[in-house]
């Protein structure tokens, strides 16, 4: 079955609570396990960076969703490409907090390898290097 595959990158609400943003996750999780979609969530306390992958019919319902959910703004796709396998087989919707995101907003920088230690070894170089990228970004 062909797959699609689709990374955004976005800004979130100011002033989300963390709380909302896990709970949101509950039932995205639900969704996204119903519909065979897998992925990971990077949120670094300004932006958002999400990989999607399923059948590509899911995957475009449910972008189409989160694109129009308020509790962030200015969803831009960074890749979207048909795969033959998941980068993240079994994530339903991996979540990374990056550590140090709350506090001085010099903290918001995180050091690459450890966005690096979160991709499984399945993930390939190009989602590797857009995630460390968003890492490397700093978030003003
Ligand atoms: C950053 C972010 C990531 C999200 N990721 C997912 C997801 O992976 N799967 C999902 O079903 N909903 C996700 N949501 C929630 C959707 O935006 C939406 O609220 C939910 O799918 C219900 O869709 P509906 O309002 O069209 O019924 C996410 C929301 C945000 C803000």
């Amino acid at each position: 079955m062909a797959l699609a595959r689709l990374v955004y990158v976005s800004t979130a609400r100011p002033g989300l609570d963390p709380v909302e943003l896990e709970e949101m996750l509950a039932a995205a999780r639900a969704r996204n396990g119903a519909l065979s979609i897998t992925g990971l969530l990077v949120y670094n306390g300004v932006n958002f960076m999400q990989a999607l992958e399923g059948p590509g019919d899911a995957v475009s319902a449910v972008y189409d969703s989160i694109a129009r959910d308020p509790r962030h703004t200015g969803p831009v796709a960074v890749l979207e490409e048909n795969v033959e396998t998941r980068a993240f087989p079994g994530w339903s919707m991996a979540y990374a907090v990056l550590p140090d995101q709350e506090g001085a907003a010099d903290a918001l920088r995180v050091p690459p390898e450890r966005v690096a230690s979160l991709l499984p070894v399945t993930a390939g170089a190009e989602l590797a290097l857009l995630f460390t990228s968003f890492n490397t970004m700093s978030a003003v």
